[in-house]
């Protein structure tokens, strides 16, 4: 497993696992019952629009009980960094059952977490009790690196003031941000004391990011490619296609590779055990220039999430 190192020497794997799986699924029953109202509702009025003859809502809490497997698996192979978010349904919770509290096998110190506090945080001016509230969840007195999920409008500048006292508290070894444009950057940067160490965003063959890339390398900011696959949706790419049939490796490892000869930690997800294996696997091989020039001109600035420039922060 390789590394980078953040600018304040903090050593953080190259690679590792992303939990926000069933992204905002509530446990709560009220919200579940609501869920069901509303999906058997559209399942009336729209019949096509559920795929197949399950409710989106199983099909999510399906997915959620996998992390712990996944985790567990990947975790007993030597995947160290795994990212994770108070927005992240019970996934926090999960990676503390999912290493057994820590008290075990798996011992807090051998891995790298990140997680993140709510935009809701950042306009409530809770950020502090966010993290405390994680630091539970997660059964740990410290994370590696903790995030502001959104540039929160008219509230992410100031929520970056708690955040530079979290990391004076040593309750978080590094901080940075999450889905900042380079003008985000800009007037964070103009205020702060403590720079981000890392800027965690949307990410992968068919949206590149050059010009986040370039502001974050001339700033000694680390990127973190969020989506780092793009949810396989450039999985049909001939471009990619012909590098993985040459290279004898899947699809995700071609573009995982490519994420780290970009120099990017990447946080790939996958419900399916098998598929988490892989995608830890992109050490042995390596992309040419040429292919590294044939993956670049595939970015057609294709989104998955919403662009924070436009978008309702209370939805993420
Ligand atoms: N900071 C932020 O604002 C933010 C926003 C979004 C995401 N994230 C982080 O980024 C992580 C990953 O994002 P994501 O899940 O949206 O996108 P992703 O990792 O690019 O894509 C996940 C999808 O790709 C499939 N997949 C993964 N590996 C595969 C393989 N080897 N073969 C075939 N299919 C494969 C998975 O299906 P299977 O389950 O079938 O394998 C899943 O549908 C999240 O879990 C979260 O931690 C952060």
């Amino acid at each position: 497993m390789e590394n980078f190192t953040l600018s304040n020497g903090l050593s953080i794997p190259a690679s590792g696992y992303g939990t926000g799986i069933a992204n905002g699924i509530s446990h709560h029953p009220l919200r579940i019952i609501k869920r069901l109202i509303k999906e058997t509702a559209k399942r009336i009025l729209r019949p096509g629009s559920l795929d197949g003859s399950h409710y989106t809502l199983a099909k999510d809490f399906r997915k959620d009980r996998m992390l712990k497997t996944v985790a567990r698996t990947i975790a007993q192979n030597g995947c160290r960094l795994f990212d994770t978010a108070r927005a992240y349904s019970q996934s926090e919770s999960y990676l503390r059952e999912a290493f057994g509290g820590w008290q075990g096998d798996f011992h807090r110190e051998d891995f790298f977490i990140i997680t993140k506090a709510t935009n809701r945080a950042q306009r409530e001016h809770t950020v502090m009790a966010d993290l405390e509230a994680s630091l539970a969840n997660l059964g740990t007195d410290y994370v590696d690196l903790y995030l502001l999920h959104w540039p929160q409008e008219g509230a992410y500048l100031d929520s970056w003031k708690v955040m530079e006292e979290i990391y004076a508290s040593g309750k978080a070894k590094a901080i940075g941000v999450c889905n900042c444009h380079v003008h985000h950057l800009e007037a964070l940067m103009s205020v702060a004391q403590v720079a981000p160490m890392v800027d965690e965003l949307e990410c992968h063959p068919f949206l590149q990011q050059h010009e986040v890339r370039d502001y974050c390398r001339a700033h000694n900011i680390q990127l973190i490619a969020h989506t780092p696959t793009g949810k396989m949706s450039s999985s049909g790419s001939d471009v990619l296609r012909g590098i993985s049939a040459r290279l004898g490796v899947g699809v995700s490892q071609v573009i995982l590779r490519w994420h780290y000869q970009m120099g990017d930690v990447s946080i790939p997800n996958s419900t399916n055990p098998e598929h988490a294996l892989q995608n830890m696997n992109i050490w042995g091989f390596e992309l040419t220039d040429d292919d590294m020039n044939a993956i670049r001109g595939l970015d057609c600035g294709k989104r998955i999430w919403p662009d924070p420039d436009n978008c309702d922060f209370n939805k993420l």
